[in-house]
């Protein structure tokens, strides 16, 4: 079977498509045959040897990618309530060395979750860390309630897109940044303001946001506190280290000093989301928008992607 991987760590000229033994799973798991599989930056970064120093990671030989959907096609024993035949998606752990951007991968069955008929495979890959994100970080974190107000920085990207939709889905006033190649963009997905933020700074605005969700991290609590109400919080997703130790002792220090507060999103990343996640998707909330690429073009998706100016999803089509 096929997949794309990588023997050293570097930059997207070390990727090649290595021919592999076909797998069969062990009791408890499925084998799957993947239909796509969603990029992100942590793939990127992943790549590069930014997290090589994160406990329990192990290095290369790896595979590319997390976020998958596909279909099951043998099961490895042991009770289960999946079945051959049944579509599913998923995303992998990174700490391992599996990646999604292969013919087949072999899954525990925990690690799975149905699709609906309605969502397509290249739909579905592009949910879990993004879309899971952007609903953590505005559902659990923030608790956002209709009517009120939420920045959103980052707005055309994988995890800003859909917070847009998300924000406007339950009830909030969205000011979307972005910067002008964007503007358009951010406005069809819903937002009830566009800011450029190569001419306007938002921290110089009048008015007030109970939310600020930085998800390029491009901004900073001490930054965003001028804009929050007196119990705004300010959202983050830790983008570098940097801005992950800064958001943390904010958020300490917040908790000291004012009723705002800071939050680094760490995603959950597993089933529970995901089933929430195409539970919008399939009322039509949330739609990821996509660019579809073959895997020979994962190298070209990763330069443009390590820019930082992403605009919505890059699914690889593996079928
Ligand atoms: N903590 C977690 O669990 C978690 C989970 C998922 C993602 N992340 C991290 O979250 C970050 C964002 O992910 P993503 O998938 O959304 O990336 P992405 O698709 O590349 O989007 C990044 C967006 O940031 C915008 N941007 C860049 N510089 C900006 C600036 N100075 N001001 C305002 N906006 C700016 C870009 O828009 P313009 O082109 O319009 O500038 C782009 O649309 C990544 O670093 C990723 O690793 C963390």
């Amino acid at each position: 079977m096929r997949a794309l991987r990588y023997h050293r760590y570097g930059s997207p000229d070390v990727l090649e498509i290595d021919e592999l033994q076909e797998l069969s799973p062990a009791a408890g798991y499925a084998k799957v045959r993947l239909a796509a599989a969603g990029l992100n930056p942590v793939d990127w970064k992943i790549l590069e040897g930014r997290l090589r120093f994160v406990p329990l990671f192990r290095g290369p030989p790896r595979g590319v990618a997390c976020d998958f959907a596909g279909t099951i096609v043998g099961l490895g024993g042991g009770a289960t309530e999946r079945h051959v035949g049944e579509r599913v998606m998923g995303s992998l752990l990174p700490f391992g060395r599996d990646g999604a951007c292969s013919e087949y991968i072999v899954v525990a069955y925990e690690r799975l979750v149905s699709l609906p008929r309605e969502i397509d495979d290249i739909q579905a890959a592009a949910l879990p860390l993004a879309g899971g994100t952007a609903l953590q970080a505005l559902s659990d974190h923030a608790h956002l309630a209709a009517g009120q107000r939420v920045l959103v920085i980052g707005a055309a990207g994988g995890v800003g897109h859909f917070a847009v939709q998300i924000a406007k889905h339950r009830g909030g006033h969205v000011v979307a940044v972005c910067s002008a190649t964007n503007v358009e963009f951010v406005r069809q997905l819903g937002a009830d303001e566009v800011v450029d933020y190569t001419r306007d700074d938002f921290t110089q605005r009048e008015d007030r946001f109970d939310v600020v969700f930085d998800t390029p991290c491009a901004s900073s609590f001490s930054n965003a506190k001028r804009v929050l109400t007196g119990s705004g919080c300010y959202i983050n997703t830790g983008a570098d280290t940097a801005s992950a130790i800064s958001a943390a002792m904010s958020a300490v220090v917040a908790r000291l000093t004012s009723r705002q507060r800071a939050i680094p999103v760490i995603l959950k990343n597993g089933p529970p989301i995901w089933r929430r996640l195409l539970d919008l998707a399939r009322k039509g909330v949330m739609h990821a928008h996509v660019r579809t690429i073959s895997m020979n073009e994962v190298g070209d998706a990763f330069r443009a992607m390590a820019t930082g100016h992403g605009r919505g999803k890059q699914v690889v089509r593996l079928d």
